[in-house]
């Protein structure tokens, strides 16, 4: 069973994963959750992510709230795509829940150092604020993690916050940069991958067709995502993003990628944020990521629909 920290700033679709992996026991054991501010502040994805447990009763899991915004500049925001609560389409009631004592990244320091070297892995489903500044804290972070599983990123896909970059890259480059330098194995899943995960109107009636209140809560929550997307792309249905972190552990076989070096572009007026990905392997750089970009998207929905489908039926 692997031990595993999930740092996000739920929008529905990072809440999705977060469960998954609650749902998984058998391969997955969460330490914690830490937010971050990203797709809304930070009071926010904190609050959604208390939301999301307690809707599915595991009010067990401790959440750890972290860095309010990136390591330079102002914290963008994407409340466009998400709601002005990064929640919006369903109404679930305020969080009885509260947030556990200590910032997240001393407590990611901490949960990781005190497992045997190799054995925890961090799960990224945001910008990548919390686990710079933890590997900050402790030098020894990058060499005692088992990897990092980051969903962020984009290859020839373009992005989809900036035209060269993707969101979670582009809102803490820095970061990024850091993490992808530390030396710590990384696997990447780009918007290449995840843009072949999408809501389509018979992934949604399937998730609905769950009929547990939790399921009926993310089929409205993901439909409003999935108008926005509907009406930017004309797309059938909007990608799926974070849950792909928690199927790569899960199910490695729906994914292919190849090992590839990634620089962070931090400086370019336009490309701010771009991951530059030597798929050729040109530059000579040695690979520093596995790069994740083709899914089995039938069997990906499969496993989430059938993950979702264990939380109770209250
Ligand atoms: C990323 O941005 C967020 O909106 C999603 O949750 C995902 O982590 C996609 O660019
Ligand atoms: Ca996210």
């Amino acid at each position: 069973i692997r031990p595993i920290i999930i740092d996000t700033d739920p929008s529905p679709d990072d809440a999705v994963a977060f469960l998954m992996a609650l749902a998984s026991p058998d391969e997955l054991e969460v330490l914690a959750l830490t937010t971050v501010g990203g797709n809304v502040p930070l009071a926010l994805t904190t609050r959604n992510a208390l939301m999301a447990l307690e809707l599915a009763g595991r009010g067990d899991v401790p959440v750890y709230a972290g860095a309010a915004g990136p390591l330079m500049g102002a914290l963008r925001t994407a409340e466009h795509v998400h709601g002005a609560t990064g929640f919006d389409g369903y109404d679930l009631p305020p969080p009885g829940l509260r947030a556990a004592e200590g910032f997240a990244p001393d407590r990611i320091v901490e949960l990781v150092m005190a497992r045997p070297k190799g054995s925890v892995t961090l799960c990224c489903l945001a910008p990548l604020t919390n686990v710079a500044l933890a590997m900050g804290r402790e030098p020894r972070l990058a060499e005692h993690l088992h990897g990092i599983v980051l969903m962020g990123g984009a290859r020839a896909e373009g992005g989809n916050i900036t035209p060269a970059a993707e969101y979670n890259i582009h809102v803490d480059p820095e970061a990024a940069a850091r993490i992808f330098a530390s030396g710590v194995p990384i696997t990447m899943i780009p918007l290449d991958c995840t843009h072949q995960a999408l809501t389509t109107q018979a992934r949604m009636a399937r998730l609905r067709a769950i009929g547990t209140p939790l399921a009926e809560a993310f089929y409205h929550l993901l439909l409003f995502n999935k108008d926005y997307n509907a009406r930017q792309w004309g797309t059938d249905g909007g990608p799926l993003h974070d849950p792909t972190v928690i199927a790569a552990l899960l199910r490695p076989d729906l994914f292919s990628g190849r090992l590839a070096h990634v620089g962070i572009e931090c400086h370019g007026a336009l490309t701010r944020g771009m991951t530059v990905i030597d798929w050729w392997g040109v530059s000579g750089e040695a690979a520093n990521a596995l790069v994740l970009n083709r899914l089995d998207a039938e069997g990906y929905f499969d496993l989430v629909i059938e993950r979702l489908s264990r939380f109770g039926r209250a």
